[in-house]
């Protein structure tokens, strides 16, 4: 192009507005928003992570590496960088971040219009905020302007804390359903939990399908007493099984004992979770020669004559538990069909009844009424 001049590069300039897209649109469901905030502090390494709903704030606050000032400015503030993909393994805990668009952070912006930030890392504490209506303000996003706080200079303790304020009103959160979402949505161990109002989100807020009491009794194990949950969605971060429990303290890990080690696979095996308490495996009980429990309480001496009982006992219980989740299925499904053909009868049924019989060609032409065509038939029939 002969007559091409170059004139000032043209640039992309984001307006506040499309932060509430992103904000908005990626995480309607609020459970999600503030999950990808309490993931934040699973991969800034922290052990525990508390979420507090109060009426006109959510809180969310972890004892992670916290945020120096170049952290902020080079990480929490860039848009969508995929920093994290860099890192392999946290330094501390050697986790697997989760985090990797750059963007979870902006949650807080599909939930209320205010989100302060204090992050402490070594002796100093951060503060600042963004703030939608003053981000509004701005023309584009790169116009507005954070201040940027010094807020101690002789911190003891590491950690991040959120406050999203200015809640909008038609966010509604509900704790016990927070607490069952997070207990299946984010990985937790020994090195990581996680409170929703001073509350562990466990298992057993996995939202259920169906819940199972469990009260039996052995001649050989005792009292195996608990709770088997069918949960309402595959479990994806927790590991599906029942836990077992002696004197309310977690021996080994979940476990679907022999469910799917016969020929026929039982798929909601990955449904299952709950925690069984068998008080007659505690150690200290005189009666085991050898104890039930391996010494580094890390699971059973599967040999041994309770734990195989108990083995057996709790294998029996989850086939007849899937059993009847398949029939429940396939009744459902039968239920289901019999619907169709039932309404699909009816329509039929309909359609013929609404059908008019034509009326015959000659009567329509002649416009007799039935009676006189009989007649005239039978006239005709009797002079043939
Ligand atoms: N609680 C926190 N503690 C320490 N650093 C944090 C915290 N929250 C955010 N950051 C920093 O800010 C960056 C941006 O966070 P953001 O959640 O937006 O993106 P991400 O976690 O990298 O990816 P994703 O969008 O998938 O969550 C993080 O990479 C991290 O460096
Ligand atoms: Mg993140």
């Amino acid at each position: 192009m002969p007559l091409a001049a170059a004139l000032r590069p043209i640039k992309f300039r984001p307006v506040p507005r499309l932060l509430d897209h992103i904000g908005l649109a990626m995480y309607s469901n609020f459970n999600k928003a503030i999950a990808e905030l309490v993931v934040n502090g699973y991969d800034a390494d922290a052990t525990e992570v508390a979420v507090e709903i109060t009426a006109n704030q959510i809180v969310i606050r972890d004892n992670g590496t916290g945020m120096s000032e170049d952290d902020i400015r080079n990480s929490y503030m860039m848009l969508g960088s995929d920093q994290k993909r860099n890192v392999k393994r946290t330094p501390r805990f050697n986790r697997l971040p989760i985090g990797n668009k750059g963007i979870g952070k902006l949650t807080g912006l599909g939930i209320a219009r205010r989100i302060s930030v204090t992050t402490t890392k070594g002796v100093r504490s951060l503060g600042y905020e963004i703030d939608r209506d003053e981000l509004q303000k701005s023309k584009t996003i790169e116009d507005s302007r954070h201040e940027l706080l010094v807020v101690s200079e002789s911190a003891k303790q590491s950690g991040t804390v959120i406050v999203l304020s200015k809640i909008m009103p038609h966010v509604r959160i509900d704790a016990p359903q927070l607490r069952g979402y997070l207990a299946r949505e984010i990985p937790q161990d020994h090195n990581f939990h996680i409170t929703v109002n001073g509350e562990k989100c466990l298992r057993k807020d996995i939202p259920a399908k169906r819940r199972i009491p469990v009260r039996l009794t052995d001649p050989v194990c005792g009292s195996v007493t608990g709770e088997v949950v069918v949960a309402k969605k595959v479990l994806t971060n927790v590991q599906p099984g029942i836990l077992t429990t002696v004197r309310g303290r977690v021996v080994g890990e979940p476990s679907l004992f022999d469910l799917n080690s016969g020929p026929h696979k039982y798929h909601y095996g990955f449904l299952l979770t709950g925690q069984i308490e068998v008080p007659s495996f505690d150690p200290e009980d005189e009666v085991d020669l050898i104890p039930v429990i391996a010494t580094d309480r890390e699971g059973f001496n599967r040999n041994h004559p309770k734990y195989r009982v108990y083995h057996k006992l709790m294998t029996d219980l989850l086939i007849k538990i899937c059993r009847e989740e398949e029939r429940k299925l396939s009744q459902n499904a039968r239920k289901k069909s019999k619907l169709r053909f039932r309404r699909r009868s009816k329509e039929l049924q309909m359609i013929s009844m609404l059908s008019v019989k034509p009326r015959s060609r000659s009567r329509k032409r002649t416009g007799r009424t039935h009676r006189e065509c009989n007649r005239l038939t039978w006239e005709r029939k009797k002079s043939a």
